[in-house]
């Protein structure tokens, strides 16, 4: 029987090469994302889309209802919707800090939530956790993302061990900067967070070497296809691990950041300002 997956932001980036690599395999997959129009032309490709907000939790469960309705199971959750809500924690409003934590952490949860009851009576399922890097380590500016991963990192390394004796397992992806849209959302939002303020010039260098990264790749970011490659191998595998960080440094980034002083890290962290 064909498997049957969810993924959650799959208009762009990650979420959408690897919705298209698991249609290659004969997976049977879902996704949902806010952009319409992207997801009439997703849908050319053979895959069931739903226009959703993760953040809308009525909506979240109608969603699964009708794809239990149709398929009678949800095999894998691909946790992967989400943003950057980058800059200095002084200049990010609560609200927006809130929003953030709204849609990578707590609209994460409602999903899990929402398909574990599904899961549990089918003695098994698989749920991928999209984090990063940035749940590790973290980064200049990288203010209420930082925060909202790490909090990626603790629900997933928990979840785990609630749901491992129902057969149900959990993993967290955690890659580096890779060239998607997120980098270009990620220091719009720095530069408008800074703007005005005493942060601002360092906001800007900082939004610069995203986005001059973000637009045509270097030595640090990457073509997003390896992330979606991953997504798709992780669903396929017959045995997964806890963790998976992908990208150019991101080993020694968790490694270097253990070892080496703080101050040390800091220093190198914040040579993206010119
Ligand atoms: N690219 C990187 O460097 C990088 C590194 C580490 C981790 N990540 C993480 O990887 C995941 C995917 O990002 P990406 O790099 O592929 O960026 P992306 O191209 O911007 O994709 C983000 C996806 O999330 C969806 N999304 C955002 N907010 C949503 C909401 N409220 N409800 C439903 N869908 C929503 C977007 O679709 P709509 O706008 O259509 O809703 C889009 O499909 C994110 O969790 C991101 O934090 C990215």
């Amino acid at each position: 029987m064909n498997k049957v997956v969810l993924i959650t932001g799959v208009s762009s980036g990650f979420g959408l090469d690897a919705a298209k690599i698991l249609i290659k395999n004969n997976y049977i997959v879902y996704g949902v994302a806010r952009n319409e129009k992207k997801l009439e032309e997703i849908k050319k490709l053979g895959i069931n889309t739903y226009k959703l907000d993760v953040t809308d939790y009525n909506e979240a469960k109608n969603v699964i209802l009708d794809i239990i309705k149709k398929e009678g199971k949800i095999d894998i959750l691909v946790n992967n919707a989400g943003y950057g809500e980058l800059g200095p924690i002084e200049e990010v409003s609560i609200d927006n800090a809130k929003r953030q934590m709204e849609v990578n952490v707590f609209a994460m949860a409602n999903m899990i939530k929402l398909v574990l009851p599904y899961m549990r009576e089918n003695k098994s399922g698989r749920i991928i956790n999209i984090s990063s890097v940035a749940g590790r380590v973290s980064t200049y500016f990288g203010g209420w993302y930082n925060i909202s991963k790490y909090a990626v990192e603790a629900l997933t390394d928990t979840l785990r061990m609630d749901v491992k004796k129902y057969g149900i397992e959990v993993t967290a992806i955690e890659p580096g900067p890779f060239k998607t849209n997120w980098g270009i959302i990620a220091s719009d939002n720095l530069i408008k967070t800074t703007k005005g303020s005493v942060y601002e010039s360092d906001g800007i260098d900082v939004a610069n070497f995203y986005k001059e990264g973000y637009l045509k790749e270097n030595f640090l970011i990457k073509d997003p296809i390896k992330v979606s490659k991953l997504i798709a191998k992780v669903c396929m595998k017959k045995h997964i691990k806890a963790r998976y960080l992908v990208g150019r440094f991101t080993r020694s980034m968790v490694f270097f950041s253990k070892i080496l002083p703080v101050r040390m890290t800091d220093k190198i962290k914040m040579s993206t300002k010119k």
